[in-house]
């Protein structure tokens, strides 16, 4: 009895050493602030952003550009699995000779097989006033052909640090032949 005593002792003693071992290592990078008013987490603000986003797709300098495909994606009704980088303007009017905004730098999937659909991966990249180098990041279901539509906010940096919320979309024009659009952003977002 004594031996296996004494092994037991010395395999706790091992494992709560490992144990201590972990949380000690933990701290060595990560701590808990106690006073995040230190960082303006006071009163969160609500802000509203409307402005135009122009997916140019057929010009001589496009701002979003198919960069893959499925080998099915041509016989898809709804172009499923094609895949578009984007950098698309955001403008305050309709008209892209408006004052630019910023832009939205990212990616668009065409991802589903019964509806058109893409799935947006993207970052709103403000270059104006008071949002100049502020971004939101958007990671959303893109309903193309509903009206409105609705992406969800999911984070932001500058400004719009710890931002969420929701854009609404509006087609505003549509080519059908060239698949350029222009499209109208009501973005809410909570940030502090
Ligand atoms: C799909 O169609 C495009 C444009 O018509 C063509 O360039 C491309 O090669 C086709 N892709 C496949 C996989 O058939
Ligand atoms: C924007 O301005 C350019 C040059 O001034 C002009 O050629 C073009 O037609 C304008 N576009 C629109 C949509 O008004
Ligand atoms: C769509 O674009 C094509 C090519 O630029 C143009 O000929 C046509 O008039 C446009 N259609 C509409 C409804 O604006």
């Amino acid at each position: 009895m004594a031996p296996f005593k004494t092994s037991f002792t010395i395999l706790a003693a091992f494992f709560s050493l490992t144990f201590l071992t972990t949380i000690k290592s933990e701290t060595l990078f990560a701590r808990e602030l106690s006073a995040p008013d230190q960082f303006g987490l006071k009163t969160e603000k609500m802000t509203h952003l409307r402005f135009y986003l122009h997916d140019i797709v057929t010009a001589q300098h496009p701002t979003a550009v198919p960069v893959a495909q499925a080998a099915t994606t041509n016989t898809s009704s709804t172009s499923f699995g094609l895949v578009l980088v984007i950098d698309d303007p955001l403008t305050v009017g309709p008209d892209l000779n408006s004052t630019l905004v910023g832009r939205a730098q990212g990616m668009f999937v065409m991802s589903s097989q019964s509806e058109v659909s893409l799935t947006m991966m993207m970052n709103l990249v403000f270059t104006e006033g008071a949002y100049k180098g502020s971004t939101l990041s958007v990671l959303a279901q893109n309903l193309v052909l509903k009206n409105p539509r609705e992406l969800a906010i999911v984070g932001g940096t500058g400004v719009f640090r710890f931002a969420r919320g929701y854009i609404q979309l509006r087609t505003h024009t549509i080519n059908m032949t060239t698949l350029n659009a222009i499209v109208k952003y009501d973005a809410y977002a909570l940030h502090y």
